[in-house]
């Protein structure tokens, strides 16, 4: 079984001081920062790109950046994102032309490879590609903003892609994006996820060491 992870998502950060915010929730128990990149044409809105992933790290920033990629084309992205800095990639498989090439550019550039599925996004397409990936990332909201509602239907979805995963005794881990909070963050972690994406709920609560411990009682 996979530790559980909390990747909180920079996205309802505060911008103008960034560098303190994301390291504030690293030291506040944060594993891992999740980044999510947004093109307004791919989902319609805008965030950050390559050079604010540099910039981070140029801050000393040293943990895990999980970048996902709600950009079309992706392949470009891929490859600026893993020089400036990123160990994870993900990204939707409508937004390019060749999954398993795209697939194959993440391992090539030396990053960890996720496929993002949206909630209208049937789990089939997972099927020629499950074997290649280190992570799948669920999405449970439609894409493109912070702060919405978690889409209760993504919790048998997350029990039947655990299920995919186990019938081929694959290991990649299942990350949960959009609407977690902690009072449902043990549902989505008994349905099977094991990587928590959360924005709203860590950035505009008072206190992030408080309510990331809170989130990580639940696993217990
Ligand atoms: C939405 C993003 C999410 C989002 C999560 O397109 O992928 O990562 O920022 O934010 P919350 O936790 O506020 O739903
Ligand atoms: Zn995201």
């Amino acid at each position: 079984m996979h530790t559980p992870l909390i990747a909180p998502s920079i996205l309802s950060a505060d911008f103008a001081r960034l560098g303190q915010d994301v390291q504030s929730v690293l030291d506040a128990g944060a594993d891992l920062i999740h980044f999510d990149v947004m093109d307004n044409h791919y989902v319609p809105n805008l965030s950050f790109g390559p050079m604010i992933c540099d910039a981070l790290r140029k801050h000393g920033i040293t943990a895990d950046i999980d970048v996902h990629l709600m950009v079309q084309p992706v392949d470009t992205m891929i490859e600026a994102f893993a020089k400036a800095g990123a160990t994870m990639i993900s990204f939707h498989p409508e937004a390019t032309m060749h999954l398993d090439r795209s697939i194959q550019l993440i391992k090539d550039n030396g990053c960890k490879a996720g496929l993002a599925l949206n909630p209208g996004t049937p789990l089939h397409v997972l099927d020629c590609v499950l074997d290649k990936l280190d992570y799948v990332l669920l999405m449970s909201v439609n894409p493109g903003f912070g702060g919405q509602s978690f889409i209760e239907s993504t919790l048998e979805k997350i029990s039947e892609l655990k299920q995919m995963i186990i019938a081929k005794g694959l290991c990649a881990r299942i990350e949960v994006d959009g609407g977690v909070k902690v009072d449902n963050i043990q549902s989505i972690w008994d349905a099977g996820a094991d990587m928590f994406v959360a924005g709203s709920a860590i950035f505009n609560s008072d206190n992030y060491a408080d309510t990331i411990a809170a989130m990580k009682n639940k696993f217990k």
